[in-house]
């Protein structure tokens, strides 16, 4: 059997997308179904790989734990992998890792920006975007994506406009979650050169980099360092290889004064100390696992048209964003003039949890994100279960 269509439990191990579903606000028990399939948080509902594995238990057999710190050899294996799969290179000492990217946008604002500085995120987007400005007394600035029949692109005149105003930094989602767009180098050139013509900050999330289908190649923000260094980029193993709870994330930052505010940052909240564990994953992850990989995204891939075809024949006035990258699936159900709240607990009561679309901006309710890294099998009861709600909604 296919590995990302054997069943796995992953109830019962404090997982936050199976297990945590009780302590949220959605009220699970107040919902009539035992048990509630998840496709909300953004991890995968299948095992890592093979060489990961062997890589963390091969470590864990030495039974110590202690500190750690990041060699030469790690360095150069994520060195490698964005030479080898992005083709822009960078120097060891660039890279910074980050218990985790939200950590590493979190410390990018308070660092590198001054107080009550204009951020600008690019909405519908990743909620955390708004917390990292607002928790370090920021204002955002939305630029929002421009919504057109099944796909969103980015509104470079306001953006310039906002950017002529004077912002401080622009926080870029490449992929963007929650619309599933990857830019194309067309676009991030823009945003580049944008950025530098009004000296504007530019971090990019690229957390989501690795899971993108073959008609759109990724451009990292990083194959432009040698026009412009004043850029942060994030990126991560977690979301690709499902080791979100390993708490390692590779920041690549040229600039040396940017690199040491950073780090300074990191290192005052004594953020600085890698995890053993995910470290090990990490390089086995970028050396070994190229062939899981593919045939992941392949599997995505077949997900995604599993999910539109579905919708086409019964749920065929909801409007579904083009998937080009990430797992996660964009879908506007405002035909039912239901809030996403309503939604959101609506499914609940059918038996599946799906993230609000009003939790990544103003203008998104009656949206829902959909989560569709799992098996086919799972896939196709989720399906079901949101084509059974909106049938019987009256
Ligand atoms: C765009 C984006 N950035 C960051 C994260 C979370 O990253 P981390 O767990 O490394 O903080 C996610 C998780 O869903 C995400 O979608």
């Amino acid at each position: 059997m296919n590995h990302f269509n054997k069943p796995i439990n992953r109830l019962n191990i404090s997982s936050i997308k199976w297990d945590y579903i009780k302590k949220n606000e959605y009220h699970f028990e107040k919902t009539k179904k035992d048990t509630i399939l998840p496709f909300w948080v953004a991890d995968s509902d299948y095992m890592t790989a093979k060489p990961i594995l062997d890589a963390l238990t091969s470590r864990v057999k030495n039974g110590t734990f202690g500190y750690t710190y990041i060699d030469h050899e790690y360095l150069t294996i994520v060195k490698d992998w964005v030479w080898r799969k992005y083709h822009y290179e960078i120097e060891n000492n660039w890279i910074i890792t980050s218990p985790g990217v939200v950590t590493a946008l979190f410390f990018a604002v308070s660092a590198l920006t001054t107080k009550e500085a204009n951020i600008i995120v690019q909405s519908p987007v990743y909620n955390p975007f708004y917390s990292v400005i607002t928790n370090n007394n920021r204002r955002i600035v939305e630029n929002k994506l421009i919504a057109n029949e099944n796909t969103y692109e980015m509104d470079f005149e306001n953006l310039e406009t906002r950017l002529k105003e004077g912002a401080e930094m622009l926080i870029l989602c490449n992929p963007h979650n929650p619309v599933g767009r990857v830019w194309t180098a067309a676009e991030i050139k823009k945003v580049v050169d944008l950025c530098k013509q009004y000296q504007c900050l530019l971090v990019s999330d690229e957390i989501h980099c690795d899971l993108v289908f073959k008609e759109h190649p990724f451009t990292s923000v990083g194959q432009f360092f040698d026009v412009y260094d004043q850029m942060i980029l994030c990126t991560a193993p977690s979301k690709t290889f499902n080791i979100a709870g390993l708490m390692t994330s590779n920041i690549i930052i040229k600039d040396k004064k940017l690199r040491e505010k950073f780090v300074h940052e990191l290192a005052i909240r004594s953020l600085q100390e890698p995890n053993v564990l995910g470290l090990e994953a990490c390089k086995a992850a970028y050396t070994k696992c190229d062939d899981w990989l593919e045939a992941q995204i392949e599997h995505i891939h077949q997900n995604a048209n599993k999910v539109y075809r579905y919708f086409k024949k019964n749920i065929p006035n909801a409007r579904i964003a083009k998937l080009e990258g990430t797992y996660l699936m964009w879908i506007d159900m405002r035909f039912m003039k239901l809030t996403s709240k309503e939604l959101v607990s609506g499914l609940l009561d059918y038996g599946i949890l799906v993230n609000s679309g009003a939790m990544y901006g103003t203008d998104y309710d009656g949206f829902i994100r959909f989560n569709i890294a799992c098996s086919q099998q799972q896939l196709q009861a989720g399906l079901e279960i949101i084509g059974k709600f909106v049938a019987e909604y009256k």
